[in-house]
């Protein structure tokens, strides 16, 4: 009996090192579920393949579906001047090479040759492979360099909703699933002109990436398991509204007299979004160290020079090596 115990025990210590250590722990501060969750009719309108846009549960869900017609998606009513910016998302169940499902902020379609840009992309999935999530941003139409990182999961993200979060504000970009930063961008001066810097919408769409999204593209859609119906729920926008189509006088209001937010928190300014605490910071390195599997900072053959905000990273690498 005494050994079933032992056993037990061991087996207890050793499942919390497999199981617990691989899973990121979202740090406090908590940053999703914070906000208000918003009806589409009250935030958000069609962009396109508007019959495979469904608003279910008085809007709170919405079902986006990639048919053999047409992709869909839908977008904030109001541009955002920096924010905070998440959904719970579920990605299309079984066979969906090729598909990907896109929930991003962008000015594309007001800006076209300095557009800003900021992306999280599901990229297509054959069962038996792992999910990619794939993260990039543009700033001021700096598409000549692309700054992907792409990431493994330590869940199904098919089988329920996840978190998928994005902090942008003057200090930073931050990425971050189910509470746990994955990728933080500092605005610095290497990024300057690169780092997003006017006011986007919010964009959730799913599409056909046949020519890149899957094994490089050599696995196309196959439209035998069509639809392929992206959910998304818990849908959170709270920053600095800007209304386009009537601005006030001269440039957008914020940041500077950035509105009151409710709950006393500020996605702007406030202390939790402009910085990542330490205990976020260890996540978000585990998470990176475990999931990370692509980095334009480490790909020599497309980059034979840097983009210059690598070299920060690598600086600060090598300076903790040193210690
Ligand atoms: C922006 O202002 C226009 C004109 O006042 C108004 O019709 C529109 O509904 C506003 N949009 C938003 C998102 O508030
Ligand atoms: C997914 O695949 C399983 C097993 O092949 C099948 O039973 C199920 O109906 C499929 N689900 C959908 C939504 O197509
Ligand atoms: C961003 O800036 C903060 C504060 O200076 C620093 O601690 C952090 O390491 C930087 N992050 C990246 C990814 O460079
Ligand atoms: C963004 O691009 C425009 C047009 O190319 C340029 O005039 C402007 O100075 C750029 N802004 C920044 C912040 O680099
Ligand atoms: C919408 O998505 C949810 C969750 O993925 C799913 O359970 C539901 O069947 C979908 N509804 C429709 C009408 O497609």
């Amino acid at each position: 009996m005494a050994y079933f115990w032992r056993s037990l025990l061991l087996q207890l210590v050793l499942l919390s090192f497999l199981g617990v250590a691989a899973v990121p722990q979202a740090a406090p501060p908590r940053l999703s579920w914070v906000f208000r969750h918003i009806a589409f009719a009250d935030g958000f309108v069609d962009v396109y393949g508007g019959e495979n846009v469904q608003k279910l549960r008085n809007g709170m869900l919405v079902n986006i579906s990639l048919t053999r017609s047409s992709g869909s998606g839908f977008k904030s009513r109001a541009d955002y001047y920096y924010g905070f910016f998440s959904a719970g998302i579920k990605l299309p169940v079984n066979y969906s090479a090729g598909v990907v499902v896109a929930f991003y902020l962008s000015n594309a379609e007001v800006f076209s040759r300095n557009h800003d840009e900021i992306d999280f992309e599901f990229l297509g999935h054959i069962e038996g492979d792992e999910w990619v999530l794939q993260t990039n941003l543009y700033g001021n139409g700096s598409v000549g360099t692309g700054r992907e990182e792409r990431f493994h999961f330590w869940f199904d993200p098919a089988a329920t909703f996840h978190e998928y979060s994005i902090i942008w504000n003057h200090r930073h970009i931050v990425f971050l699933v189910d509470d746990v930063p994955v990728r933080e961008v500092n605005h610095s001066a290497a990024m300057a002109g690169a780092f997003p810097g006017k006011p986007m919408s919010l964009y959730a769409t799913i599409w056909d990436g046949s020519a890149w999204a899957t094994r490089g593209g050599t696995r196309p859609v196959d439209y035998a398991y069509a639809p392929f119906v992206a959910s998304f729920a818990a849908l959170e926008m709270e920053g600095c509204a800007w209304n386009r189509t009537a601005p006030g006088p001269g440039e957008p209001p914020c940041p500077g007299g950035v509105p009151v937010q409710r709950l006393g928190l500020r996605p702007v300014d406030g202390r939790d979004f402009v910085e990542l605490s330490p205990p976020q910071r260890a996540a978000m390195e585990r998470a990176r160290g475990r999931f990370m599997f692509y980095s334009y900072c480490r790909d020599g053959a497309r980059y034979s020079v840097m983009p210059p905000e690598c070299g920060e990273g690598k600086r600060r690498l090598s300076s903790r090596h040193n210690k």
